[in-house]
């Protein structure tokens, strides 16, 4: 029961899988290929971030390894196809820093309003340049939401509770939340929004769907908020409809282009506009983003070693069980080839146990069936099992 968790993780991730009786290991940096080869056996969950790459080699070399946590949003630093054949689970925190995006595009719709970028840069260049000319409330003033998932309906109740009237737009049929009024067409939300604030995924088929046709379509002296993806937006475009007067201001979290490492320059057709707020990708960078993803994705590691749930795993099929509280356990992940689950349960048959829930889920080439039973499935039967054709691994647990 070893946890390795890298990249300084979060306290709370230490604590959670301690309290489960793991022991854990924890370092500040990450390890290069040769180094996880050599931490590796021994350990059952790996916790990583961004800069930790688990390649089919490290894979190959952690005969231990049950599951990798990525204490982040993306998972392309593992390679998720060698971690499916080999039954190593994949987790990630997809929707932990939900609340911080909606907070900073909340922050920055009201800096906008009330053109505090210039107003700032002015104080710091020595100008009192006391003056209402442009500058508004945003109570009674219409926020388009283009992409309505989970940052779209925060941000759409966080924005109501200030009193704005709230419109949005999704491909998908979403229920509105509050008073907020679906729109038909990205059009239609286009002409009636003030601001108009991003929310959609990085689906390909979204690249450049904001450009000069989508500006025009915006109310004159509307605002613009990106915080989504940079290749959704044409930011050419963007900075022609500023100069020209035709959009306000804008605030822009996220660029096609973005410096690799920290202390790159930073090159975009927007820097140095009036009333234009540039962040470097930090919509979602907070302390408390930090520790709820040290929490969620610590659970999801637990729950999966502990209990055989593989909920919201990036890679393996979704079974969602409960703690098991009485009885037996038994997950076994395998091929998706025909008949696997038949010859199980013929086993079960074959020794009389009585099976009180069976859950099958299937994802691609792999299949994973948890079955509860009154009593343990034989050595034998196990064993049989584990070295069937087909199987990639059998685990149980008891109560
Ligand atoms: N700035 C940051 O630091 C930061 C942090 C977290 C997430 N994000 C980004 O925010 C975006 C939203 O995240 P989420 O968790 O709400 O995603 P989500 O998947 O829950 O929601 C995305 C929504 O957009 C809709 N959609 C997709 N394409 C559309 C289109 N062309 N027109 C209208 N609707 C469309 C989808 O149907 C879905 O409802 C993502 O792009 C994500 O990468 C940025």
């Amino acid at each position: 029961m070893k946890a390795l968790l890298l990249e300084n993780i979060h306290q709370v991730a230490v604590e959670s899988l301690e309290a489960k009786g793991y022991e854990v290991e924890l370092l500040s940096r990450s390890l290069s290929e040769e180094e996880l080869v050599e931490a590796l056996p021994g350990v059952s969950l790996l916790g990583i971030r961004s800069n930790t790459n688990v390649t089919a080699t490290v894979l190959a070399n952690a005969p231990d390894l049950l599951a990798i946590g990525c204490f982040c949003i993306g998972t392309n630093q593992v390679d998720l196809a060698a971690a499916s054949e080999r039954g190593v689970a994949v987790f990630n925190a997809p929707y932990s820093n939900t609340r911080s995006v909606v907070e900073l595009v909340i922050g920055e719709i009201i800096a906008l309003a009330r053109r505090l970028p210039e107003k700032i840069e002015k104080m710091h260049a020595g100008v009192w340049d006391k003056s209402a000319k442009g500058s508004h409330e945003v109570r009674g003033r219409t926020l388009g939401i283009v992409g309505y998932g989970n940052i779209g309906t925060q941000l759409s109740t966080v924005a109501e509770a200030l009193g704005m009237r709230v419109v949005f737009f999704d491909t998908a049929d979403r229920p509105a939340h509050g008073n907020a009024r679906r729109m038909s067409t990205l059009d239609e939300l286009l002409a009636v929004s003030d601001v108009v604030s991003l929310h959609i995924d990085g689906r390909p088929g979204n690249a450049g769907l904001f450009g000069h046709e989508q500006f025009s379509k915006m109310k004159p002296r509307a605002m613009f908020v990106n915080a989504a993806r940079g290749m959704v937006v044409d930011t050419e475009s963007l900075r022609e409809h500023i100069l020209s007067g035709h959009i306000a201001g804008a605030a822009m979290d996220v660029f096609p282009v973005e410096p690799k490492a920290q202390g790159d320059p930073f090159e975009s057709p927007l820097r140095g506009l009036d009333n234009v707020i540039l962040t470097p990708h930090v919509g979602g960078s907070t302390q408390e983003a930090q520790e709820e993803i040290g929490w969620f994705v610590a659970g999801k590691l637990a729950a999966f070693a502990l209990h055989g749930s593989t909920a919201l795993s990036v890679n393996l099929p979704d079974v969602n069980v409960p703690e098991l509280r009485s009885g037996h356990r038994l997950g076994f992940l395998h091929r998706n080839v025909p008949g696997v689950l038949a010859r199980l349960n013929e086993m079960l048959a074959e020794q009389g146990d009585n099976v009180v829930q069976q859950q099958l889920a299937t994802r691609g080439e792999v299949g994973y069936v948890v079955t509860d039973a009154a009593a343990p499935l034989s050595e034998g039967s196990l064993e049989r099992l584990a070295a069937s054709e087909n199987g990639l691994w059998v685990r149980t647990w008891s109560a």
